[in-house]
C-alpha cells in the first residue's frame, strides 16, 4: 500500500489542470475549465476541471475524480502506475517504491529499451515503404496505406543483420535485452527476418515489442518478441492504445485473437477491438478491459480452438465481474474470423452480430456446462453442479452471483439454499430489514453529512471529536462517512476534494461517491461557512434521531430507561430545528 499521507501530499503538489491539459484542450469558464467529455460522446462541453478543488466532474455522464483518477480512466493506468506517474512529474518518490539501486537501474534500462524498440519500429516502417513485396502482401490482404500507417506496420527485410543500419552498436547487449537481436557475442543476428512487423504499443504509447508475420506459408506464422523488462504478454493488449477513443465512444471493447483481426476491424470502422498476444486472456486483461468500458465482448473463431480460448477467457473473467458491467461471448461461424467476416459482410453486419448473437457470460457458462454432461439424469446433474462450483465461487459481484446461483440451482434440480449450503457459499452480512408498516424512512442524515463533507472536505475536522451514533441499518453512505472521518484523522494537510475521493476509493467506496457526485457539485456553490451550518444541523439531527429511538426502545421495554442518558433527555426536550451548536460527546 502506498501511504495515504503520501497520496494526499502528492495531490497537493501537482495541478490537475496540467495533467488533463496534456490530453484535452481545456477552455476557461469562470473559475473552472471545461472541455467536451472524453468519457462520453457530446457536442457541448460538460466536462469541468476545478483548479481550486483539484478534481474533474462531467455533468453529462457523472465521470469524476482526482488527477490520479484521470490517469486511470483516461490513460488506462493502474492505481499504482498513476501514482508513480504523478510522483515522477512532481519530483517525488513514492515511499514504498523508493527504488533500490537495482530498481533505479531497472528504470533506466526500461527507458533505454523502449527507445531502442521505437527506433527499430521506425526502421521497419521505412523498410516497408521500400519493399514492393511487403506492400503487395498487405494490399493483397486488403489493407489501406492509411490503416498500415495508423498501426505503424513495418517490414523486417530478409537478411541476418539488417538492424546494423538502425543502431550504431549492433553488439550492444541492450539489443538482446530488447528482444531485437539473438545469438552469441560475435555471432549475433536479427530476431525478425522477412516478416511484416506489428509493433505492440503500451497504454503510454511506447513500443514494447513486436509481432512478426511471415509473408507466405512458412512456420512459425507469427514470431513474437520474448518477454522483456518492458514486455509481459499477460499484461499487454494489442491495439489498446489506438482503440481508446473508439472504446469511449462505443462504450464497448471487442477482444479478438489476432493482430490482423484488430487491424482489419479498425479499417472497416470497428475501432474498439483489441487482441491478446497469442496467449490466453488473463484476469489482469479482464480487469484492465472492464475499467475502460462497461461491455466487453470476446469474439473468437467458432472452431474448437476458439471455443477453448473463450472458456479460458470466461474462467479468468469470473473474479473480475461487476454488477452493471457486461461480459459477453461471440463465437463466429466456423471458418470465419473477425477479419474475414468484416471484409465480406461489413461493419453493420458485424455490429448486428455483436448485438444479437453475443451471449452474456452467465448464459455462455451454463450452455457450456450443460453441454458437457447429460442433464437428463441425476448423475449428470450432479456433475453439472460439481463443475459449476469452482466457477460460482469466484464471482464476487453480488447480483450477478445471486442470479448465477439461482439459475444453477434450478438447472441442477435443487433449491438455492441447498446449493449455497453445498457450495459453502458465504452469504454476506444481512442488512436488517425495515420493519413492515413502519413510517417512511427518516431522511438519511448520514448521506446529507457525507455530501456536505465531500463538498468541503476541510470541514471533516469538525466531525473528528464527535462520536456519531451508529446507523440503524448498514448503509454504504454511513460506512463511507465513517471511513472518511477515520482515514482523514492524522493527515498532515487539509483534506481536499481530490484527497477525499482518493481516500474513499481506497476503502472501496468509489461507487458511492459516484452516486453522490451530482449533489456534491451543486453543494459546492455554498460557502464553507454555510456548509458548516448544514453539517452541524445534520449532526444534531442524527443525535436527536438516536435519542428518540433509544427513548422508544426504553418505552417498549427493549432497553431499560437507565440507558437513556442525561444528554439524550436534553436533546429530546430540545426543538428539532434551529439549533446549530455541535457539542463534542
Ligand atoms: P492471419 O493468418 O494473418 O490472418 O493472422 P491472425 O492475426 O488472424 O492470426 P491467427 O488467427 O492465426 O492467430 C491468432 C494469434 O495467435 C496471432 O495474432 C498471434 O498472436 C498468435 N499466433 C498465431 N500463430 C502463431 C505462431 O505460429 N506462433 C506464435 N507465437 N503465435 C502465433
Ligand atoms: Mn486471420
Amino acid at each position: 500500500m502506498i501511504p495515504k499521507t503520501f497520496v494526499q501530499e502528492l495531490l497537493g503538489r501537482i495541478d490537475i489542470v496540467d495533467i488533463v491539459e496534456t490530453s484535452l484542450p481545456l477552455k476557461r469558464a469562470g473559475t473552472n475549465l471545461v472541455a467536451c467529455c472524453p468519457f462520453h460522446n457530446e457536442k457541448t462541453p460538460s466536462f469541468t476541471v476545478s483548479p481550486t478543488k483539484q478534481f474533474y466532474h462531467c455533468f453529462g455522464c457523472g465521470a469524476h475524480g482526482s488527477a490520479i483518477g484521470f490517469l486511470m480512466e483516461y490513460n488506462g493506468m493502474g492505481y499504482v502506475e498513476a501514482v508513480k506517474d504523478l510522483a515522477g512529474r512532481a519530483g517525488m518518490k513514492v515511499p514504498e517504491f523508493t527504488p533500490s539501486p537495482q530498481e533505479a537501474a531497472k528504470q533506466v534500462q526500461s527507458e533505454e529499451l523502449t527507445e531502442l524498440l521505437q527506433r527499430a519500429a521506425q526502421f521497419y516502417k521505412s523498410e516497408l515503404k521500400r519493399s514492393e513485396r511487403a506492400i503487395a502482401y498487405l494490399k493483397g490482404r486488403g489493407l489501406t496505406g492509411d490503416i498500415a500507417a495508423r498501426f505503424q506496420l513495418g517490414f523486417a527485410p530478409d537478411g541476418w543483420q539488417n538492424l546494423t543500419a538502425a543502431f550504431e552498436n549492433y553488439q550492444a547487449k541492450a539489443l538482446i535485452d530488447a528482444g531485437l537481436v539473438v545469438g552469441e557475442e560475435g555471432k549475433r543476428y536479427d530476431r525478425f527476418r522477412d516478416r511484416i512487423m506489428f509493433p505492440i504499443i503500451n497504454p503510454r504509447g511506447q513500443v514494447v515489442g513486436f509481432g512478426g508475420r511471415v509473408l507466405d506459408q512458412s512456420e512459425p506464422k507469427y514470431l513474437n518478441s520474448p518477454e522483456t523488462p518492458v514486455f509481459e504478454k499477460g499484461r499487454e493488449l494489442y491495439g489498446l492504445f489506438h482503440a481508446r477513443q473508439a472504446i469511449r465512444d462505443a462504450g464497448r471493447i471487442v477482444v479478438v485473437e489476432g493482430y490482423m483481426d484488430v487491424v482489419a476491424l479498425a479499417q472497416y470502422g470497428i475501432g474498439y477491438a483489441v487482441a491478446t498476444l497469442g496467449t490466453a486472456t488473463t484476469a489482469w486483461h479482464v480487469q484492465k478491459l472492464l475499467r475502460q468500458a462497461d461491455e466487453v465482448v470476446f469474439c473468437f473463431d467458432g472452431d474448437a480452438a476458439g471455443r477453448r480460448a473463450a472458456w479460458r477467457a470466461l474462467e479468468n473473467s469470473l473474479s473480475q465481474l461487476q454488477d452493471g458491467k457486461q461480459v459477453k461471448f461471440l463465437l463466429l461461424p466456423e471458418r470465419d474470423d473477425p477479419d474475414s467476416f468484416i471484409r465480406r459482410e461489413g461493419k453493420e453486419s458485424f455490429e448486428r452480430l455483436l448485438a444479437e448473437a453475443a451471449i452474456p457470460l452467465t448464459g455462455f457458462a451454463l450452455k457450456e456446462l450443460t453441454e458437457r454432461t447429460d442433464m437428463g439424469n441425476a448423475e449428470g446433474r450432479a456433475k453439472f453442479l460439481q463443475d459449476a462450483r469452482p466457477l460460482v465461487k469466484q464471482v464476487s459481484a453480488p447480483i450477478l452471483g445471486l442470479m448465477l446461483r439461482k439459475r444453477i440451482a434450478e438447472l441442477g434440480g435443487i433449491s438455492q439454499t441447498e446449493l449455497e449450503d453445498r457450495f459453502e457459499f458465504k452469504v454476506g452480512r444481512r442488512v436488517p430489514a425495515v420493519p413492515r408498516g413502519s413510517p417512511r424512512r427518516a431522511p438519511d442524515h448520514y448521506t446529507n453529512l457525507l455530501e456536505r463533507v465531500l463538498a468541503e472536505p476541510s470541514l471533516v475536522k469538525v466531525l473528528w471529536p464527535l462520536a456519531l451514533p451508529a446507523p440503524q441499518a448498514v448503509s454504504t453512505e454511513a460506512s463511507a462517512l465513517s471511513d472518511l472521518i477515520e482515514q482523514s484523522r492524522g493527515l498532515d494537510q487539509e483534506l481536499t476534494v481530490a484527497g477525499a475521493i482518493e481516500l474513499l476509493r481506497g476503502r472501496g467506496h468509489g461507487a458511492t461517491v459516484q452516486r453522490l457526485m451530482p449533489v456534491v457539485h451543486d453543494l459546492q456553490r455554498m460557502t464553507a461557512a454555510e456548509l458548516l451550518v448544514e453539517i452541524q444541523g445534520a449532526v444534531e439531527a442524527l443525535q436527536l434521531q438516536e435519542a428518540k429511538s433509544r427513548a422508544t426502545e426504553a418505552a417498549e421495554g427493549v432497553a431499560s430507561p437507565r440507558d437513556l442518558s442525561q444528554e439524550d433527555r436534553a436533546l429530546l426536550r430540545r426543538a428539532p430545528v434551529g439549533e446549530t451548536a455541535v457539542k463534542p460527546h
